[in-house]
């Protein structure tokens, strides 16, 4: 099944990011965009995400085109479809983790699941609030909070920038099985070569083109 169709986008701040941008991502799919730092990639995927509306073209989200959703239907999407892990974590912050997974698993009518917990090593600081957490405990919990919800697209920001090599192996180990036990798709930011060459697609963004590495 088709969950995400990007139709020839193309967006401007002061000056143009990117135009033509064009590709599809089915269920149990990966797909990475790198490129160098201010090449647009995460406006790109604010737009995919419907977080920000494109200067030109349309995203096709479950193969309709978002522009002619109502706002009912595209908040029920974003609600029960869409995950989103950015580069700021939008975790409340005077909560503890496990709080704000509790939110996140009564809004979507799912449960904290604490084997993720414990292979994302943040069982043990659930009781901490977010702001006694280091950067890299914060972005892991940004990552279960959004699988808690268990959406069919997940839209990662450079999900591993604060991570060592031992925990964001781990982390891209949980989100691929993910995809395949949920049949889910993922559109992936990153700086991280290995973890983006591990993806079924690759994508550079570069001379505000998108352009298939693999
Ligand atoms: N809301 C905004 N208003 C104006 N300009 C913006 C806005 N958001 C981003 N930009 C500009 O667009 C360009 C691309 O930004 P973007 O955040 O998409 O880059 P990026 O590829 O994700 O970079 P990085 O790898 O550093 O995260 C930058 O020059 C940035 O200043
Ligand atoms: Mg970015």
């Amino acid at each position: 099944m088709n969950l995400l169709t990007a139709n020839k986008l193309s967006h401007t701040f002061d000056t143009n990011l990117f135009h033509d941008v064009s590709f599809e991502l089915s269920e149990k799919q990966s797909i990475a965009i790198i490129g160098l730092s201010g090449s647009g990639k995460s406006t790109l995927l604010h737009i995919l995400s419907t977080l920000l509306t494109p200067d030109e073209g349309s995203v096709f989200l479950f193969s309709k085109d978002v522009s002619t959703m109502s706002d009912k239907e595209l908040s029920k999407i974003k609600r029960d479809d869409l995950g989103l892990v950015f580069q700021q974590h939008y975790l409340f912050k005077g909560f503890s983790c496990k709080e704000n997974l509790e939110v996140a698993a009564m809004l979507s009518n799912q449960s904290i699941d604490d084997e993720l917990l414990k292979r994302l090593d943040i069982y043990e600081t659930k009781e901490q609030k977010i702001t006694q957490l280091s950067g890299g405990q914060q972005q892991r919990v940004s990552i279960a909070r959004v699988l808690t919800k268990k959406p069919k697209i997940l839209f990662v920001d450079e999900p591993t920038g604060n991570l060592d090599n031992i925990t964001s192996n781990e982390v891209k180990n949980i989100l691929f099985e993910y995809l395949i036990e949920y049949n889910a798709g993922m559109i992936l930011v990153t700086h991280n070569e290995e973890f983006a060459m591990d993806c079924d697609k690759v994508y550079r963004l570069e001379n505000k083109e998108l352009i298939k590495i693999k």
